[in-house]
């Protein structure tokens, strides 16, 4: 009998009929999320479980699955997965990282000039027919990124790529990070002064218990008048309705691919607001990103389902444990 895996996610059908030469695959093929029910219940009997941040994996349904031996989500974050139960139960936890860095820079940086120069509304704006006078002197003003300060909150590999592609624009960097790291041309500033006096405050950071809200109200209150939040990491990493007042009086501009509830609901107030750019979680949205986020990530399934230690693990002390 083949053991069985859970796809918890629409995957191509060839990548589905491959895990089918190995395993016995119970796979997701709605367009919404898979609930938490249907969650649970495909996991009876289930050694694996392949996700993405769609899906919840709860404590609860960690604590409920008694075979599973190996999640393998196919993220770099595992924030959507209670991993101190997953640990405690010895599972190992598979992500992505390293391949996404890229992707998710360039993204970050689009988001600054689309937000600085109002690319969006701009488009809008065209496509609305309002364009019915040639060169206008005042029309779409925006800002220079090449004559502003960039702040990044996060200095691991995706702050340091996004540093890389700025310093090629001029701007000044400076920079936070939880422990602090020295990357060339950022200068390392407190994290309340990365706010204060950035004209553009960028977040890549993970989200954990401690950066939780780490744009909270006060910060966000600190930062200059016209200034731009870029989110590319996790909505949670902001105080929302904080954000929301902020754009709402039209002192602050956002760029966000990442949002507290996705997908965004409709009705949500930055549906109404001109000056945030608003994106779907696109941020390693590429061809060869994600199909090399898919393959660890089935790499590392392959890996937990075998016994043995996964290549890209999350929550490396699982393989530390006194037995
Ligand atoms: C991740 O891998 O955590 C990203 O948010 C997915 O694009």
């Amino acid at each position: 009998m083949k053991p069985k895996c859970v796809v918890a996610l629409a995957l191509p059908d060839d990548i589905i009929e491959r895990l089918a030469t190995r395993y016995e695959v119970a796979a997701w093929n709605g367009s919404d999320a898979m609930s938490q029910q249907r969650l649970s219940d495909a996991l009876a009997g289930a050694e694996g479980l392949l996700c993405a941040l769609s899906t919840p994996v709860s404590a609860t349904i960690i604590d409920q699955a008694t075979e599973l031996k190996v999640i393998s989500t196919i993220s770099v974050g595992v924030d959507h997965i209670a991993m101190p139960a997953a640990t405690r139960r010895g599972i190992p936890v598979g992500h992505t990282p390293g391949v996404l860095v890229d992707s998710t820079a360039d993204l970050a940086v689009a988001l600054m000039l689309a937000s600085t120069r109002r690319i969006a509304e701009a488009d809008q704006w065209v496509r609305e027919s309002q364009w019915n006078q040639g060169w206008q002197s005042d029309l779409l003003l925006g800002t220079d990124i090449s004559q502003a300060t960039v702040g990044l909150v996060g200095l691991g590999p995706i702050g340091e790529a996004v540093a890389r592609r700025l310093r090629g624009f001029g701007c000044k960097l400076v920079g936070w990070n939880r422990t602090p790291r020295v990357i060339e041309d950022v200068e390392p500033m407190a994290l309340d002064q990365v706010f204060e006096q950035a004209d553009v405050v960028s977040l890549h950071t993970a989200l954990t218990e401690e950066t939780r809200h780490i744009a909270s109200r006060g910060r966000l209150a600190l930062m200059r008048t016209g200034a731009t939040l870029i989110n590319t990491g996790r909505g949670l990493l902001v105080d929302e309705h904080a954000l929301i007042d902020e754009l709402g009086s039209g002192r602050l501009r956002a760029g966000l691919d990442v949002f507290r509830e996705e997908p965004l609901p409709p009705h949500h107030p930055f549906l109404a607001m001109r000056n945030v750019v608003l994106l779907p979680h696109v941020g390693s949205a590429t061809l060869s990103t994600r199909s090399a986020m898919l393959q660890r990530a089935l790499e590392n399934l392959n890996a937990g389902m075998s016994d043995l230690p996964l290549a890209w693990c999350a929550n490396p002390e699982v393989y530390h444990r006194e037995p």
